[in-house]
């Protein structure tokens, strides 16, 4: 029997702290009429110290869990698509998995900047298409903030930060992910960038240069971005057996008003019917699609039994699509209160048993200093069981582990 990958939960978060376009004009040269005529931007979420990609992902998880009725120790896999991680390592998906209580699920980030998001849906729907799995928390999380060079206008302006997340399940009821195609150019991979990385590993000179900031050529993106939205949105509509006419909304990548204008035209599709909401939140990357689809939810534009369509494109060069069948009715979803309070204990719950596991590595790591001292004091040699580090003492020469 053919199984099928339901959304049945869905939760957006945005940090509280709002940063107007006026507000950008005490900072680079730019004004709100300059921004709002080439962008749409007027306003955008950012991440205050104490935020983090994954805490924002854990807001939007939790209320997509909450949204879904589903307890996290259910959950089997977390995807986290982002290109702003926490860390390079742990995987930002994990400290999601954490924060959650989602004890048996696995965990991975998954990078293709603002297609993370639709790229990171179609493998999960994969996984349980394909019986792997059965309940998948995909997560578009990112802070922006965090990689943009706060005095070069032509980019600052354009981003924001914020998480959304969905709740896939699987069933035997035809419906839900129908169709999925993602694509890259790796050819165009220097047209938007953050060089941060093995390449440029953290040094003053790096620093200097800029490369750990994000860097693009705005009109490249831009043609590619218009060419990509409708060619892509097309291909998954034709992978469905659909008509374009089928299709009741679309939520396309949120980055400039005027790319999902012209991708509106080059489809012949009303321009009403591809969802924007970027006036509020700019460029969220990996988030902007998940926190379209939450706002547009919320804005009554989502009913059981449409057909929408997710499509995303970014650095990379990367883009992808996904068509759904919308399955649940958004007014079903109205939990009681006792629900949420049952939601909001477990949370508490996860975070103390996360607490406790920490604590009990820590006094295991201390313990084991402890007796190795012991051992020293008493025998005079290092103890044959500690890290190899302690023994040898130093690296012999060796700077900064390079060679
Ligand atoms: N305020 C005022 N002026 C600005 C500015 C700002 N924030 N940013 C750039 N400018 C200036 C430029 O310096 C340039 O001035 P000059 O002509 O004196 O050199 C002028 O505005 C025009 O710049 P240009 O880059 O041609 O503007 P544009 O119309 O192409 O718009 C973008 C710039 C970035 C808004 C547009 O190219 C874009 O949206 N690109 C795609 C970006 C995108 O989607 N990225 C994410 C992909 S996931």
């Amino acid at each position: 029997m053919s199984r099928y990958a339901h959304i049945t939960g869905w939760g957006a978060y945005a940090p509280p702290r709002v940063v107007t376009n006026d507000d950008l004009s005490h900072l680079v040269p730019t004004t709100d009429e300059w921004i709002r005529d080439r962008t749409g931007i007027v306003e955008r979420h950012i991440a205050d110290e104490g935020e983090y990609t994954s805490t924002l992902g854990i807001r939007a998880g939790q209320r997509a869990l909450e949204v879904a009725g589903l307890d996290p120790a259910k959950l089997d896999l977390v995807i986290c698509a982002t290109s702003t991680p926490d860390y390079l390592m742990p995987n930002t998906a994990s400290l999601i998995q954490d924060g959650l209580g989602a004890s048996r699920a696995a965990a991975f980030d998954l990078n293709a900047a603002c297609s993370g998001f639709v790229y990171a849906l179609s493998v999960g729907a994969g996984m349980i298409r394909s019986g792997t799995y059965d309940s998948v928390l995909v997560v578009g999380a990112e802070s922006m903030s965090r990689v943009m060079d706060w005095t070069d206008r032509s980019t600052c302006v354009l981003f924001g930060d914020g998480a959304g997340a969905v709740v896939l399940q699987g069933s035997d009821r035809p419906g839900g992910v129908l169709a999925c195609e993602m694509g890259s150019d790796g050819s165009g991979g220097d047209l938007l960038t953050v060089g941060l990385g093995t390449r440029n590993p953290m040094t003053q000179d790096t620093l200097a240069a800029g490369d750990t900031f994000l860097k693009m050529n705005g009109q490249q993106v831009f043609r590619f971005a218009t060419r990509i939205l409708a060619e892509s949105t097309r291909n998954v509509v034709g992978k469905a057996g659909l008509e374009l006419a089928d299709i009741d909304l679309i939520i396309p990548h949120q980055a400039n008003t005027r790319i999902i204008e012209a991708a509106a035209r080059k489809m012949d599709v009303p321009a009403e019917r591809l969802f924007c909401n970027l006036d509020r939140y700019g460029n969220t990357s990996a988030a902007s699609v998940p926190l379209a689809l939450v706002d547009a939810i919320d804005a009554g534009r989502v009913r059981a039994g449409d057909h929408i369509v997710m499509v995303g494109f970014g650095g990379g060069l990367t883009w992808g699509a996904c068509l759904v069948e919308w399955s649940i009715s958004p007014r079903d979803r109205a939990w009681p209160l006792w629900w949420r309070g049952v939601q909001w204990t477990r949370y508490r719950l996860a975070g103390a048993k996360s607490f406790l596991h920490r604590a009990d590595r820590r006094l295991a790591t201390i313990g084991s200093r402890v007796r190795r001292r012991e051992h020293e004091r008493d025998n005079g040699t290092p103890d044959a069981h500690a890290p190899r580090a302690e023994r040898n003492g130093p690296a012999n020469g060796r700077v900064n582990g390079r060679l």
